[in-house]
């Protein structure tokens, strides 16, 4: 099957809503931008999704910590031998958990404790159309799913991440859950139709902070909620930490404002009803090489003496959460 057919059910929800002009440019764009064509992995990529075994699987659930695709017993002796080599094709997987047919990934991030985080502080998000940018395998989105959201509509420019999406879909099919292989920068031209805007993990790799608030501004009807988690350094309203060049081994971090200075910057944006809903310093437990995970993680940005201070001295990641309504 062409990666481009899992999208089809996209088109039919957006064509019900103020997002049908997205149809046309993402029809354009979606085929050229999952063939890479100079992506050396996309071949074995798109091998691994074809050998993934052609099972219906007798459950799925969206709405517990593990993406949960099928049983065991679904798989013929054959089928659970080769799945977990297939899986293991997609390295690194960094998001989850999930576990296919009994096969347990588990992901270098245990995202299911941030959506805990944040799940009942939100607007409930039963029947909305929502926008997840930067979502990674899409795992968020899956929940978004799972609580109910007519179209969970994320975007993530890593093709890989594309790639493990796609791995789920093929027994999700008509879930409107959907991985768009783009970054925010690339998506069509924005229309303010989207009720529920999600940016997790992105504002601290945005060389202008204030321009990525506009931004997921512009994708929010008037009244949407904005639901925002990055990184934070402790400090007074108007402090904003700049690492000098490294920030725990990540060269691409750029500011991280004090929880107050977030506000602030909400504020500035003309967002209204801004809350802080949680500030959480990210363990171990969360963050941590796996089998699935096989590249350095957390415990190597920490500094071996002090897990309260990342491997360069400055404080250890922590993060918050806002909500914030658009004007
Ligand atoms: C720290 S991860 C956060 C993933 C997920 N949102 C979460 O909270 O678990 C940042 C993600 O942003 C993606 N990304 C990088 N550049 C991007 C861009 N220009 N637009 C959208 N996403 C981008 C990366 O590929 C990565 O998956």
């Amino acid at each position: 099957m062409q990666p481009i057919s899992n999208y089809n059910q996209l088109f039919e929800i957006l064509a019900g809503t103020e997002l049908a002009p997205w149809i046309d440019p993402l029809r354009a764009t979606l085929g050229p931008a999952i063939q890479q064509s100079n992506n050396g992995h996309l071949e074995k990529w798109l091998t691994a999704l074809d050998s993934l075994p052609d099972v219906s699987p007798s459950t799925t659930a969206l709405d517990q910590s593990t993406i949960q695709i099928g049983r065991h017993q679904d798989l013929d002796t054959v089928q659970q031998k080769a799945l977990p080599a297939t899986l293991h094709q997609f390295h690194p997987w960094r998001k989850g958990p999930f576990d296919f047919f009994g096969t347990h990934i588990d992901t270098e991030w245990r995202s299911d404790l941030k959506w805990d985080r944040l799940s009942s502080a939100i607007e409930p998000l039963s029947d909305r159309l929502v926008l997840d940018i930067g979502c990674g395998s899409g795992y968020h989105c899956w929940r978004m799913a799972g609580a109910g959201a007519k179209l969970a509509l994320g975007c993530d420019p890593f093709l890989l991440y594309v790639m493990q999406y796609l791995a789920a879909r093929k027994y999700l099919p008509s879930t409107p859950a959907f991985v768009l292989p783009f970054g925010s920068e690339d998506l069509p031209s924005p229309i303010p139709a989207f009720d529920t805007v999600f940016s997790m993990g992105i504002l601290y790799h945005r060389r202008s902070p204030l321009d990525h608030l506009y931004e997921l501004r512009s994708f929010l009807r008037p009244g949407g909620q904005l639901v925002l988690e990055t990184i934070v350094a402790d400090g007074p309203p108007g402090y904003s930490l700049i690492p000098d060049q490294y920030y725990a081994k990540m060269k691409n971090v750029w500011f991280l404002p004090s929880p107050q200075t977030l506000v602030q910057w909400l504020t500035r944006c003309r967002y209204r009803e801004i809350k802080l809903v949680d500030v959480n310093q990210t363990t171990t437990q969360e963050q941590r090489g796996t089998d699935w995970m096989r590249f350095e993680s957390l415990p190597d940005f920490l500094d071996p003496n002090d897990p309260d201070k990342t491997i360069e001295g400055y404080p250890a990641p922590k993060r918050a959460i806002l909500t914030a309504l658009a004007p």
